[in-house]
């Protein structure tokens, strides 16, 4: 067994696909909300039994190699490395060589993670960084979760340690662990030097627990403090895009499922309140608003945010375009009220039991801007009534749901006493946000289970069930496959499978998909029939005898149909032809064919 194969085995493609998709049983197969495009209904499947998956939404499919890279981005050798790791699989041909980039940055800050954090545990020099984490509350487990550590205030700490491990520079600075000095200094053993100092380290991970970046934050009482970033963090690299990581969510992401919920928080250190006071559903941005990678990865674990972080009517620029984002999306936003000038990281501290109710009644986050809105205003002063709608309408106007635009519309005329139409019209007079715009591009959610980019024909859509249906019932599709003929398919995909079908009818006299698989070649029609059993696992999962019957009878006269009305428009422009010529014999016959079609047409239901 080679390596591939290996991994396979020990990797079970549901509870790997589960990870990142919340899956549930259908058949034999699993199915819930594609990570692969938008949409509402869910249409990918995976097959325990065969160990791949399909969308029939945007037709993406292979197994679990071809799941990790495309969900994470990344080629073969990287999945190959990951999902090695994961089933405890040693790769034989590990050439140093081949080794990619990605894989030695993933070592250097794997390897400055750990020395970070032993720095912190055990060197004199980090005295004043583990008196400021205690004092901040943070206890022994939670810094080593998190591996937490200190990056002493010297120049070359990290650059002198990873040099003697044999790393080169060129690779420190490219996984944004060392900065090259502008000009070289005489005397010096480097031309570059650390990237963080006197600072405390927050290593960042991926999803499977890879550390592939950092942010940090100045001691305080650190020299210069006013004048330097608070927080400073890793810069784009080949393994890490901040727009596309969410500090925390590796361990939040499974107790995130399990809730049904995502507490979205402004700072790392809040991150680490919550978990440490038991709360792991949350995580935070790293110093950027939310993008919409970000939201799509949310997503991908539940549909209900919670934020816990101050947003008022006039919101940061940024922390409001976060929010839209996420209401344009669709997901559910509430809002956890917290009392003004708090963070969570204190509240927790604060009055534990305050932040375990305030969890438990978040507020949607319209009734909180309409709180906000209405708050300390006097609705008998028209001012006041303009100021309130001048705060909510443009809010209003970026929901994507049209149903709730009205709904709050409604809302507002209602609580203003003023008529829905003349807000409606103010409504058009509010100038349309810019990201509206940008937002305008996502394509839209929901759609047909046949929905994806390019539309498929009636035609195909009605071979390809009736193919699936004999597959999956081969007993009953049988007698189907007796009187189906070739050009009753106009598709060449349908045809081939059908030809296949029918080959292994006539020489085993029975349907039996093992066997129609060993005896097809061309690698397209292998998974072409692979996506007909999941077509099949799709609409046809939970159908009994009779329905069966019902549908593949259907499907049957449906394609019988067309083909027999095909044929008659052929006939029907012969002759046409031989009308013009005025051959009399040739016209009787064709007419004559022509109404047997007719009446065999009417006569297929
Ligand atoms: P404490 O002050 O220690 O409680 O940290 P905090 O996490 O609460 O920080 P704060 O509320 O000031 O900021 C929230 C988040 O914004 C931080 O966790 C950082 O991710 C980010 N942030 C804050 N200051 C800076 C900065 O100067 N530069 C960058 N890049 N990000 C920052
Ligand atoms: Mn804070």
């Amino acid at each position: 067994m080679d390596n591939v194969e290996e991994i396979k085995s020990k990797i079970d493609i549901v509870d790997f696909v589960s990870e990142y998709v919340q899956l549930k049983r259908s058949g034999t197969s699993f199915r819930g909300i594609c990570p692969f495009h938008q949409e509402k209904t869910p249409s990918f499947f995976v097959s325990p039994e065969k160990q791949i998956w399909h969308c029939f939404g945007c037709s993406k499919g292979s197994d679990l190699f071809g799941f990790l890279m495309e969900i994470e981005g990344i080629d073969f050798p990287e999945a190959l490395r990951i999902l090695a790791q994961k089933a405890g699989v040693e790769i034989q041909r590990y050439d140093r060589q081949a080794v990619s980039q990605k894989t030695r940055l993933l070592d250097l800050t794997r390897w400055a993670a750990e020395f970070y954090n032993k720095v912190y545990w055990e060197s004199p020099l980090a005295e004043s960084a583990r008196k400021y984490l205690k004092q901040r509350g943070l206890d022994k487990k939670t810094i080593n979760d998190f591996q937490l550590g200190y990056a002493p205030d010297k120049w070359d700490t990290l650059l002198k340690f990873l040099l003697k491990r044999g790393y080169i520079e060129k690779d420190m600075e490219a996984a944004g662990l060392v900065i090259k000095r502008q000009s070289t200094i005489n005397n010096q053993q480097s031309n570059y030097y650390d990237r963080f100092r006197n600072r405390i380290i927050f290593p960042i991970a991926d999803l499977h627990d890879q550390v592939i970046g950092f942010t940090s934050r100045i001691l305080p009482g650190a020299k210069d403090e006013d004048k330097i970033a608070k927080y400073i963090n890793t810069p784009e690299t080949l393994i890490y895009s901040k727009s596309r990581v969410l500090y925390g969510l590796n361990k939040a992401k499974i107790e995130a499922r399990k809730q049904d919920q995502i507490i979205l928080v402004e700072g790392n250190m809040d991150v680490l309140a919550c978990h440490q006071a038991g709360f792991e559903n949350v995580v935070c941005t790293s110093g950027t608003a939310l993008t919409q990678d970000q939201i799509k990865i949310l997503q991908r674990y539940t549909e209900n945010i919670i934020l816990a972080f101050d947003i008022d009517l006039a919101g940061q620029a940024a922390t409001q375009r976060s929010i839209d984002l996420l209401l344009q999306q669709g997901l559910n936003v509430k809002v956890l009220k917290l009392e003004q000038g708090k963070d969570p990281d204190e509240f927790i501290r604060h009055d534990l039991k305050a932040w375990k109710k305030a969890l438990e009644e978040p507020q949607e986050i319209m009734e909180y801007y309409f709180s906000l809105a209405f708050k300390d205003k006097d609705l008998s002063k028209i001012e006041h009534k303009k100021q309130i709608s001048k705060d909510l309408l443009p809010i209003i106007i970026k929901l994507g749901d049209p149903v709730e635009k009205d709904l709050w519309l409604r809302k507002l005329g209602d609580k203003l006493n003023v008529s829905e139409i003349s807000l409606r019209d103010a409504l058009t007079r509010v100038k349309q946000p810019y990201l509206y715009k940008s937002v305008q591009g996502i394509p839209a959610r929901g759609g047909s289970a046949f929905g994806g980019k390019e539309r498929v024909p009636v035609e195909e859509q009605a071979s390809e069930k009736f193919l699936a249906l004999v597959l999956k019932y081969p007993e009953k599709g049988e007698e189907f496959i007796k009187k189906v003929v070739l050009d009753m398919f106009m598709m060449p995909r349908p045809q081939d499978v059908l030809r296949a079908i029918k080959d292994c009818y006539i020489k085993n006299k029975k349907i039996d998909f093992k066997k129609i698989k060993k005896e097809v070649k061309d690698k397209q029609i292998l998974s072409y029939l692979d996506f007909l059993l999941f077509l099949a696992e799709k609409e046809f999962a939970e159908y009994e005898d009779k329905e069966i019957d019902k549908e593949l009878n259907c499907f049957f006269s449906l394609l019988k149909k067309r083909f027999l009305t095909k044929k008659m428009e052929n006939f029907v422009q012969e002759l046409k032809q031989e009308e013009e010529k005025g051959d009399k014999k040739k016209i009787q016959e064709l007419s004559l064919k022509i109404v047997k079609l007719s009446r065999e047409i009417v006569s297929c239901q």
